[in-house]
């Protein structure tokens, strides 16, 4: 049997956006920004991705085309053979699992906001409502539902599955975002919103500086979907006629084009509405902040319903195709390495899925822990081992990917690259590593 590929090039971009563009874009980026700062943290955020973010990425696209394979039978190939390798790829294999776990219960309550924005039952009672629905049976009843979704679209494949949603699904969220954006700019009192999110704040930066840079080097893995091996796995589909710097750098931009659209849409509306960042956003209150605060926006202009089913809809999109690409990792893998069907593997790691994600439903204090810093650590420890990987073991031949089918201008930009790769990405990121371990053991650096 002959391993899928992409049937387009555009296809790969849109899928690699499609997972990157998510939850972490339209909820967690909004709500990092809301606590670190506003347009301090959207600076140092920036230069992150620039200079941490998309050598990373290319990282992984080079372990990936290299070796045609899913993280861990690509570390385990390439360094012929070594099991201490392939355990870092299983690593990554094992964060899809988790990540999975507990954004398909966001992704269920945004499923939830959508429907519920047809009728506008929450309107009255922002607050109450996420309270009502956040946890417990009626949120394990959406995650599975949102599961569902996203196996449906994996057992699919790649082409016909992964590659027709995401083309599908990209433009619509961009023409729809671009809408919102339009229409929350030029409301009365948007003007607050956006010198928050935009004027740079360097007194807040300089007293933070390593709440924020911490924060915002945890939200660029994130939101680049870096650390786990997706970007290895979909790029493991990819043929050599593709100039790897080219797409990964547009990948980037396209990611943090709609991140910093989303915050457009977000506060100014907020800002708006509330007149300033009151209440849950305001405290960092958890996860549910957000959509309790643009609730209660949708909720106070004209149009609210038909804006709010936009937004959501949005929203549920951009979940869907992140979540895809977590599923696909391990089933990737045990199609790969144990010779499963793509429906059996799908089946079984949704099964799987379906529990852990439950446990996250049901328990506050678990979701918390886990889509906070259990992930952070993950994928700040995940993304170090591949660039260890391609940095010192793959070496000249990571350089000789990274130019396959790139032009001379690329290519000569690649040992810069190569060095990078080898030292201060992985130093920058060990010390975030230690800072994010001392910090869950309570230790505070100085204050
Ligand atoms: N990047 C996605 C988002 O912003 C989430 C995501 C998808 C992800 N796949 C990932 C994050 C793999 C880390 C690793 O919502």
């Amino acid at each position: 049997m002959t391993r899928e590929s992409w049937a387009t090039r555009l296809g790969f971009i849109l899928a690699a956006v499609g997972s990157a563009v998510g939850l972490g874009n339209l909820w967690r980026f909004p709500w990092m920004t809301a606590e670190n700062g506003g347009s301090a943290f959207l600076v140092v955020y920036l230069a992150i991705i620039l200079l941490i973010g998309v050598p990373g990425l290319l990282a992984e696209f080079v372990i990936g085309r290299r070796s045609q394979r899913n993280p861990a039978g690509a570390l385990y190939r390439l360094s012929d053979g070594s099991k201490s390798w392939g355990a870092v790829g299983l690593f990554g294999v094992v964060t899809g699992v988790v990540l999975l776990s507990f954004y398909s219960v966001v992704g269920g309550w945004i499923l939830r906001y959508f429907l519920a924005s047809f009728t506008g039952s929450y309107f009255g009672s922002a607050g109450p409502y996420f309270e009502a629905i956040g946890f417990g049976l009626p949120a394990v009843g959406f995650h599975v539902a949102f599961l569902a979704l996203t196996a449906l679209v994996v057992v699919g494949g790649v082409r016909d599955g992964i590659e027709t949603a995401t083309r599908v699904m990209m433009p619509a969220i961009v023409v729809l975002l671009l809408a919102l954006a339009g229409w929350a700019v030029t409301r009365p009192g948007a003007g607050a919103g956006l010198a928050f999110y935009l004027e740079f704040d360097a007194a807040y930066l300089r007293a933070n500086v390593l709440d924020v840079v911490g924060a915002a080097a945890g939200q660029a893995l994130f939101t680049l979907s870096l650390g786990v091996g997706t970007m290895i796995t979909y790029a493991s589909y990819l043929g050599d006629d593709h100039n790897l710097a080219f797409d990964g750098s547009a990948i980037a931009m396209l990611n943090t084009g709609v991140g910093v659209l989303a915050g457009l849409v977000v506060f100014p509306l907020l800002f708006a509405t509330v007149g300033e960042l009151t209440g849950p956003a305001a405290q960092g209150g958890g996860p549910g902040a957000l959509f309790v605060s643009l609730a209660g926006a949708f909720s106070q202009v004209p149009f609210g319903r038909v804006l709010a089913v936009l937004f959501f809809g949005v929203v549920a999109l951009a979940a869907l195709s992140s979540s895809i690409s977590m599923l696909e990792i391990p089933v990737a893998y045990l199609v790969d390495e144990h010779g499963f069907e793509r429906r059996t593997a799908t089946g079984a790691l949704a099964g799987l899925v379906l529990f852990t994600g439950s446990a996250n439903a049901l328990a506050p204090g678990l979701f918390t822990f886990v889509s906070g810093p259990l992930v952070d650590l993950m994928l700040t420890a995940g993304l170090t081992g591949f660039l260890l990987f391609a940095g010192w073991v793959l070496g000249p031949d990571a350089l000789a990917e990274f130019s396959t089918g790139a032009g001379r201008r690329v290519r000569s930009v690649g040992p810069a690259w190569l060095w990078s790769v080898r030292t201060v990405l992985p130093l920058f990121l060990l010390a975030t590593l230690l800072a994010n371990l001392l910090a869950l053991a309570g230790v505070t650096l100085w204050s």
